[in-house]
C-alpha cells in the first residue's frame, strides 16, 4: 500500500472580489511508496506548494482526499516534517536549540535535548557550530539546520519546498549529496518540490511532472539512474529531453 495517497484532489481558491475561483490543482491523483523520493516538478504557479501544503496538513482539498499511512490528513502532524524554502529558524536561539525545538515543546529537559540534537547536527555536518546563531551561518548552513530540525522529529515523511532555491550551484550540488545520504540513513520518504529539471533528476526515485495551471500531473516518471548521478551521461540527458518535451507548452496550431 502507498504511504502517501493523493486521490482525485482539486484545490480551488475562492476569490470573492472577482467572483471567480483559481483552480490551483485539478483532479490530481498520485501514490508515493514508502522509502521513495519523489520530486514535484513544474513551472511557477502550477500548484506544487499547494499540493505539498495539502500533504503537510496546512490546507484541505476542495475535492478528493490526501492520506498518509491510511489516515486522511486534516492537520499537521509529527509524522510529517516540513523544510521550507526559507529555513524559518529562531534567530535568538543557537543552532542546537533550533534543532531541538520540537523536544522543548514537549517539555523535555535541556540535557536530553542537547544530546538528541547532537546526532542530527552531525548528520547534516554542522558539528562545531552547535552554539552559533543563525545570523552567523551561511544560507546553506541555515538550510541544513532546518533539515536537522525536521529530521529530529523522526518523521515518516519529509516534505521539502524548494529548499535549495537560494543556493549557488556548487553548494546546491553538495547539499544534494548530503540529502541523498540522509534520506538513505533515515530511511524516510521524501516529497521534494522544485522547478529545476537537473535537480529533480539528481535526486528523485520518481519525478512527477506537472502542467501549468490548472495544475495536473502530466506524467510520473520512475528514474532508473545509478547514484551518484552523472548529469553529463546520455541516460540523464535522455530523461531531461523527455521532461522538457512535457514541460513545453502545446504548440499553437493555427496562427493564420
Ligand atoms: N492562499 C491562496 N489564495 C489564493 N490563491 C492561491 C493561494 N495559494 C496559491 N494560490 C494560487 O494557486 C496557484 C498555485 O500556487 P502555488 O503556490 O501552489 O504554485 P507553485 O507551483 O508552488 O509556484 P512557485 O514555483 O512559484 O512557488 C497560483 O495561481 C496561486 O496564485
Ligand atoms: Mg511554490
Amino acid at each position: 500500500m502507498a504511504l502517501i495517497s493523493i486521490d482525485h484532489v482539486s484545490r480551488i481558491f475562492g476569490d470573492s472580489n472577482r467572483k471567480t475561483g483559481i483552480v490551483a490543482l485539478d483532479d490530481v491523483s498520485i501514490d508515493v511508496g514508502r522509502g521513495e523520493f519523489i520530486c514535484l516538478l513544474g513551472p511557477s504557479g502550477c500548484g506544487k506548494s499547494t499540493l505539498l501544503n495539502l500533504i503537510a496538513g496546512f490546507d484541505e482539498p476542495s475535492q478528493g482526499t490526501v492520506r498518509v499511512g491510511g489516515q486522511v490528513i486534516r492537520r499537521p502532524g509529527a509524522d510529517r516534517g516540513v523544510v521550507f524554502q526559507q529555513p524559518t529558524l529562531m534567530p535568538w536561539l543557537p543552532v542546537w536549540e533550533n534543532v531541538a525545538f520540537y523536544l522543548k515543546m514537549q517539555g523535555i529537559g535541556k540535557a536530553i535535548r542537547r544530546e538528541k540534537a547532537q546526532r542530527f547536527i552531525e548528520m547534516v555536518g554542522l558539528q562545531g557550530f552547535e552554539n552559533h546563531f543563525p545570523s552567523e551561518l551561511s544560507g546553506g548552513m541555515n538550510q541544513r539546520v532546518g533539515i536537522a530540525r525536521a529530521l529530529l522529529m523522526n518523521p515518516e515523511v519529509i516534505l521539502m519546498d524548494e529548499p535549495f532555491g537560494a543556493l549557488d550551484e556548487q553548494t546546491k550540488m553538495d547539499m544534494h549529496g548530503e540529502l541523498i545520504r540522509i534520506w538513505r540513513e533515515s530511511q524516510s520518504t521524501i516529497v521534494f518540490v522544485t522547478h529545476g529539471i537537473d535537480e529533480s533528476l539528481a535526486l528523485g526515485t520518481h519525478v512527477a511532472v506537472m502542467s501549468a495551471r490548472p495544475g495536473r500531473i502530466r506524467e510520473l516518471i520512475p528514474i532508473d539512474l545509478d547514484r551518484p548521478r552523472d548529469p553529463t551521461s546520455t541516460a540523464f540527458n535522455d530523461y531531461k529531453r523527455h521532461i522538457l518535451s512535457l514541460l513545453r507548452p502545446e504548440p499553437v496550431k493555427d496562427w493564420a
